[in-house]
């Protein structure tokens, strides 16, 4: 992959090129924008004003007021076209147009050797995240997909755990992602837009394999796409299968982000919302198992005993941390390291074909129909 230093030349940001070489250790902050400066983009300006790696130089949005007023609150220029980005010098931007603009957005950006952060997903379709992923090999500019909930402090805490040793190998998974409508992003299918950040978390968890099979079954409530749907995907790997059973949902009662894995090793139940999670694992809970199953081979009744005082429940240990900052960071530590990002295009990729083959598969079974 080519480095950043070669990459942002290209745009005349030398000096913080310089800065990219060498970690950014004392040297000039890597010169940033924001593509869109709308709910997400307006957190992405925030941040690379607030860090020391990154100077905000310029925001771009086809809103004058509201890239004014971004403009004005974090010290650096309204603009109203990549390209005049591209005339200031940028070595690292961010794109958080709707997703229908992610590759007119990108392409200029990464063509011209400009490291993106796309808002998740990736692309409407994969054709056009396929467009964008080779739009950042043609230069070898870095390109990472804000799948934010990576960044969530529960996935961090799980990650550490596995880091220290309890890879989980996951048998079946259950995950739910409801909450009320909104009215955004009614353009597109729940699917694309809410289930999507499931789907990164769990190839993530198959390590980067996309589903062998698909059964899906969505209804179109209010929108003329999937408001509600549910997708069972059937991974077949050499160390077994493993099923994911994913639900997503815009027109619930209540708000719940929900992910249980049953593994060989240990049972996970992660809460994005509440930033919790607990892990039994099974060599904790090994002699008691043992004595159970004995106890009930003898004919013994175990009615009156307390499941969970039974079992070892361990709580993740969860930091502190915004997850929009980690994000960035991660993306930044890829650019200054030359290093490839935390979510890369093959993954962003990944997940948009998978959504695609949900989306078709649920159309499929209420045979082609919308609402
Ligand atoms: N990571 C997450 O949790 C998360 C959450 C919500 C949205 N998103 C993603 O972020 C992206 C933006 O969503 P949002 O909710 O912030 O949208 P938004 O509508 O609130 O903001 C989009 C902004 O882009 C501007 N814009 C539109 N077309 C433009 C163009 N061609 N050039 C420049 N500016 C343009 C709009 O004026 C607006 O200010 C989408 O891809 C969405 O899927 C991610």
């Amino acid at each position: 992959m080519k480095s950043q230093a070669a990459t942002a030349g290209s745009n005349g940001a030398g000096a913080s090129v310089k800065a990219a070489e060498n970690g950014n250790r004392g040297r000039r902050p890597l010169r940033a924008g924001v593509v869109g400066v709308g709910r997400m983009g307006r957190h992405h300006a925030r941040v690379y004003s607030q860090l020391s790696e990154t100077q905000l130089v310029g925001v771009v949005d086809t809103n004058p007021e509201r890239a004014e007023a971004l403009a004005e609150q974090y010290n650096c220029k309204a603009l109203h076209s990549v390209q005049q980005l591209l005339d200031m010098g940028v070595d690292v931007v961010s794109v958080a147009v709707p997703t229908s603009y992610h590759l007119p957005m990108a392409e200029p950006l990464l063509k011209a050797g400009v490291n993106c952060l796309i808002e998740k997903p990736l692309a409407g379709d994969a054709a056009e995240a396929e467009k964008i992923k080779h739009a950042a090999e043609a230069t070898g500019a870095i390109l990472m997909v804000g799948h934010i909930e990576r960044f969530n402090p529960i996935m961090r805490a799980l990650k550490k755990e596995q880091e220290k040793g309890m890879p989980i190998v996951p048998r079946f998974m259950e995950v739910h992602r409801v909450s009320p409508m909104t009215f955004r992003s009614v353009d597109t299918s729940v699917v694309m837009d809410m289930m999507i950040h499931d789907l990164d978390v769990v190839l993530m968890l198959m390590g980067g394999h996309e589903p062998d099979e698909v059964y899906a079954s969505g209804v179109p409530v209010i929108t003329e796409h999937e408001d509600i749907c549910n997708a069972r995907l059937v991974f077949r790997k050499p160390e077994g299968v493993c099923v994911a059973n994913v639900t997503a949902s815009r027109l619930a009662l209540k708000t719940e982000r929900v992910t249980r894995i049953t593994g060989e090793n240990a049972y996970v139940k992660i809460d994005y919302a509440a930033k919790s999670g607990t892990i039994i694992r099974r060599l904790a809970n090994e002699q008691q198992m043992i004595d159970v199953r004995n106890a009930l081979r003898q004919g013994a009744d175990l009615s009156n005993m307390n499941w969970h005082e039974l079992v070892n429940i361990e709580e993740l240990q969860v930091d502190e941390g915004e997850p929009i900052v980690m994000e960035i960071k991660a993306f930044l530590d890829a650019v200054m390291s030359g290093t490839k990002p935390e979510v890369d295009a093959r993954a962003g990729l990944a997940n948009v074909r998978t959504a695609e083959r949900i989306i078709a598969a649920a159309r499929a079974e209420r045979g082609g129909k919308g609402v």
